[in-house]
């Protein structure tokens, strides 16, 4: 199958584009770098079965392909509210292309929309079915709002060209591939403990988080896009194993041996206290569960990040 991945060039997209093409598939990958990179795909660059075109999707897009993932947005805080008008159009007008396109061509659409369109949740674990508790207006709603709006344009091109859709709501993931600036609160530290900075936590690090690795999801997108034409989601795909931001500091002081210590800084506007998914859904639909405990996903994005800082610390040497 020839497969459209917009957003490919990203944390994400980059790992779906490689499994995709282990698979024998053929990949299109479409990305404006906002966030991601070349770099993240350039090992995929020499396979005559992978294809990078630099793309905004805020413009249409013409290609002849089977299936279509759509990644575009970016996805950590720091990055989505550095634009936020950027930021809702691309989840809006983005969503619009996208769909016109899978329109065109009958071809099934999977959207990678997210945990945060439940806001900071009254109910856990937040199960599919959960509408939400979202600030309209805040300085996370250009991406919460954005990917809500998303999913009613997913719903209502279903409804009224009878497309063939998927949404996937995520929820954290991490992994290799992550940028050293992406904010997000396991790359932030995993990076301060490799530089043996001091950890950050925003508040009193009681707020919980659920933290799934990269491959697990990737598992997820796939199973969910190969599943029953009825079954369109939204459906829930991280892991359910709830661990305070505390925790998750010391397990990396643990994991990297380093010298950090813990420092607290006032938590940000609207900054979800609780977020764990409920699955059964992708575990009764996709026989879907997250296989990689945190330890060993831990390790193997602490591995990554010691790589680029390496690099880092060499180039600055020679210099
Ligand atoms: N990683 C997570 O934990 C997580 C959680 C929930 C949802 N998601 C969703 O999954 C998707 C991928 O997230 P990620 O973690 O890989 O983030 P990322 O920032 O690494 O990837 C997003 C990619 O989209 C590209 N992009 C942004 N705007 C674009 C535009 N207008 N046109 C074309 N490309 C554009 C970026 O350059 C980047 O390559 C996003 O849609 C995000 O909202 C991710």
């Amino acid at each position: 199958m020839r497969v459209l991945i917009t957003g490919g060039a990203g944390f994400l997209g980059s790992h779906l584009c490689e499994q995709l093409l282990k698979q024998n598939h053929e990949v299109i990958c479409a990305d404006n770098f906002f966030t991601g990179s070349r770099r993240n795909v350039l090992h995929l660059l020499g396979n005559p079965d992978f294809d990078l075109i630099r793309h905004d999707v805020t413009v249409a897009l013409s290609v002849e392909v089977d299936q279509i993932y759509n990644l575009a947005c970016p996805a950590s805080p720091i990055h989505y509210q550095r634009d936020p008008v950027s930021t809702t159009r691309t989840s809006v007008v983005g969503a619009v292309n996208m769909l016109d396109l899978a329109r065109r061509l009958h071809a099934p659409i999977l959207q990678a929309s997210t945990s945060e369109i439940y806001g900071d949740p009254e109910i856990s674990p937040q199960s599919e079915d959960y509408w939400g508790r979202v600030n309209p207006i805040g300085p996370r709603s250009c991406y919460d709002e954005g990917k809500r709006c998303a999913e009613t344009l997913f719903f209502d091109y279903r409804r009224q060209y009878d497309l063939q859709i998927k949404i996937a709501r995520i929820f954290n993931t991490y992994g290799p591939r992550m940028r050293i600036d992406d904010g997000r609160v396991v790359s932030n530290f995993i990076v301060q403990a490799l530089r043996n900075e001091e950890i950050t936590i925003y508040g009193d690090g009681k707020q919980t988080r659920s933290f799934c690795y990269v491959d697990d999801l990737i598992e997820g997108f796939i199973r969910l896009m190969n599943s029953p034409p009825n079954f369109t989601g939204p459906v829930n795909l991280g892991k359910p194993d709830e661990f305070s931001v505390l925790e998750l500091a010391e397990i990396v002081i643990e994991l990297t041996g380093s010298r950090s210590s813990i420092r607290q800084l006032p938590l940000p506007v609207d900054d979800p206290r609780q977020r764990r998914p409920d699955i059964t859904l992708a575990e009764t639909k996709l026989g879907w569960f997250p296989q990689t405990s945190l330890r060993v996903g831990l390790a193997h994005t602490i591995a990554y990040f010691d790589q680029v800082l390496s690099a880092e610390r060499k180039t600055t040497a020679s210099v």
